[in-house]
């Protein structure tokens, strides 16, 4: 156990998540990495160096969720700062879309960011640790995409459980707030930067006419997860190119 105090960000082993937790530990955090991917998530951790901590969990189990927080007490001590980045799409057509896949969609992205940081905030008011949480939203929290409704729904729900918690923790002194990244490099854009049509279309949708680094995410979760950000809480920031304010193809 140290005095460092401990971030843990989900979803961990590449893009967005493994740049915020490097942005984190430039930041002074000591570092536990979570991912449901074993080899990456340990790649990760050694990647960030220190005495960064790694931990397989699937999001989608909240049992999981629970006993990942018993052992990062146990071996390291109190999370202070939790950044909820796991988060998966399962695109398909809406007319023949699963049930199976929304609540899939919807366990991960949704469920595991509430019982996460429900349980991070149990410990938080129980040691009155004035920490703070960064959930990972999207523009699809405000802009839709017909082949991704879960995602979609998903990310509108984050935005609303930032707010809720917001207010539930204010009184403790923790803060809550998201990133919603536009268009990204990760693997998770893979699909789009390999085809010009798709990327042409994404770009036409994005003032600053470029796609965006998982650095200039991650950037924005350290700045929100740190104490530059302490009258900032329920909030969501989107980081994407200028999307929003765009009202026709460019
Ligand atoms: N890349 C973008 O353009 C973009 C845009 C908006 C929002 N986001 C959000 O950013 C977050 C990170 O996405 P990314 O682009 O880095 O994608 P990515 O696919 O590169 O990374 C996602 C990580 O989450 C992990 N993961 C998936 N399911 C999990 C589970 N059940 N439990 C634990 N870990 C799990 C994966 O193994 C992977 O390491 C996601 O929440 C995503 O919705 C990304």
């Amino acid at each position: 156990m140290t005095d460092t105090p401990i971030a843990l960000v989900t979803g961990a082993a590449r893009g967005i998540g493994l740049a915020s937790a490097e942005a984190l530990a430039e930041n002074g955090f000591r570092l536990v990495v979570s991912d449901i991917e074993a080899e990456g998530v340990v790649a990760a951790a050694r990647q960030i160096g220190g005495n960064t901590m790694a931990m397989i969990c699937d999001m989608g189990d909240p049992t999981q969720i629970g006993a990942m927080f018993d052992r990062i007490e146990a071996q390291a001590g109190p999370v202070a700062a939790l950044v909820n980045n796991a988060g998966i799409a399962l695109p398909g057509s809406f007319l023949d879309y699963s049930l199976d896949d929304f609540r899939k969609v919807l366990d991960v992205n949704l469920i595991g960011a509430f019982a996460a940081t429900q349980r991070a905030a149990r410990t938080m008011v129980e040691r009155g640790i004035a920490g703070s949480v960064v959930n990972m939203s999207s523009v699809n929290a405000v802009l839709a995409i017909p082949a991704i409704p879960a995602y979609c729904a998903s990310k509108g729900g984050i935005m609303q459980l930032t707010k809720a918690a917001s207010l539930a923790l204010a009184p403790h002194g923790i803060r809550v707030n998201a990133v919603g990244p536009g268009s990204i490099d990760t693997a998770m854009m893979a699909g789009v930067n390999a085809d010009p049509e798709a990327l042409k279309k994404a770009l036409s949708r994005t003032p600053l006419g470029r796609i965006g680094t998982a650095r200039e995410i991650a950037d924005t979760v350290a700045f929100l997860a740190s104490d530059k950000a302490s009258y900032i809480t329920g909030e969501t920031i989107y980081v994407d190119g200028g999307r929003q304010g765009l009202n026709y193809v460019m």
